[in-house]
């Protein structure tokens, strides 16, 4: 007995890393698993280990990020299983590159894996599940790097507008019985193998067992988070955590509005010491000392 028995599950980029975790905790607790990658060797092999634990799952190699792939992938999973009750979005790539240098393509080709893929696969799922009126779940897959990462504009803006996007469907699906939530995870994969430090070196971390993110996602997944929309949660690595939507912080109303004289004389005293450290490692705010052209 599992708390997804007698449901299915999609899992795009299902065939390695995080995304194989998904897959092998929504078998073992009962979905029939629709394992999305576009390797076909790596879908093959999880499939495979799925079957051999007694679960049921099917191989399905669409190019999640265009229209007909997103198409297929739910279609696919209709036929094979009936029905589709879950959607977990977790293909991705990178192709990082500081800004000034990254080129259209590099830009692209990571919008269009992470957040059009995204978009259209949710969009077929939701589709489907408001038509078969099950209701149903999604989950989507950002990165602490929506905070802001070096050489990660096109990872960290698609990880953005993806949470931003989860927001939004929570708001626009409740009246289906849709939830739609994401993961912020964390694992040692070919992906993570890929990060660099500021210095452009290779990042030493300790091994994380990716498949570990699977559990919170089956929880999600599962009729028992029925209460649960619109949430980000922070997962892996022992750690379950919510991540806080971005809110407005310390706040001066003023009759009749703020003059640009106001500013002059009172951003500082107000404002100053309450500037937000950004980036993934909140580094204490680098800036305070003014941001001035460089010189000589
Ligand atoms: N590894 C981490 O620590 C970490 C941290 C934060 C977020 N994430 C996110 O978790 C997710 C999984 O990352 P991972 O580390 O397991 O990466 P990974 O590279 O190990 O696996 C990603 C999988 O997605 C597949 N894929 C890529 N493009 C695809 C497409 N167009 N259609 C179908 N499949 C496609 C790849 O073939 C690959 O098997 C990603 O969304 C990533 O951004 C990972």
């Amino acid at each position: 007995m599992g708390v997804l028995d007698g449901k299915a599950a999609a899992v795009t980029g299902g065939g390695r890393g995080i995304g194989r975790g998904h897959c092998l905790h929504l078998a073992q607790q009962g979905a029939a698993v629709l394992v999305n990658d576009i390797d076909l060797d790596a879908a093959g092999a999880v499939c495979e280990e799925i079957g051999e634990q007694g679960g049921r799952a099917t191989i399905n190699t669409s190019d999640i990020s265009t229209r007909d792939g997103a198409r297929y992938l739910v279609a696919q999973c209709v036929e094979e299983f009936g029905a589709i009750h879950a959607l977990v979005n977790n293909a991705g790539n990178v192709h990082d590159r500081s800004f000034l240098k990254m080129t259209d393509d590099e830009f692209m080709s990571v919008v269009r894996v992470h957040q059009c893929g995204t978009f259209m696969c949710s969009q077929e799922a939701a589709l489907r599940m408001r038509d078969q009126g099950s209701g149903g779940a999604i989950v989507n897959t950002v990165s602490a790097a929506h905070f802001g990462n070096f050489g990660q504009t096109n990872y960290a803006g698609s990880k953005g507008a993806i949470a931003s996007m989860t927001y939004t469907w929570a708001l626009e699906l409740a009246r289906y019985g849709i939830r739609v939530n994401a993961i912020s995870p964390a694992g040692t994969t070919r992906m993570s193998g890929t990060y660099k430090g500021p210095d452009g070196q290779d990042i030493k971390i300790p091994f994380i067992d990716p498949t570990q993110n699977g559990a919170a996602v089956a929880f999600l997944c599962s009729d028992h988070a029925m209460g649960i929309s619109g949430q980000i949660f922070g997962t892996g690595n022992g750690r379950f955590a919510i991540l806080e939507h971005p809110r407005y912080g310390t706040s001066v109303e003023k009759d009749g509005g703020w003059s640009t004289q106001d500013f002059l004389e009172e951003f500082e005293g107000h404002f100053k010491a309450k500037l937000e450290p950004i980036g993934i490692m909140k580094p204490p705010y680098p800036f305070h000392g003014g941001i001035k052209p460089p010189t000589g």
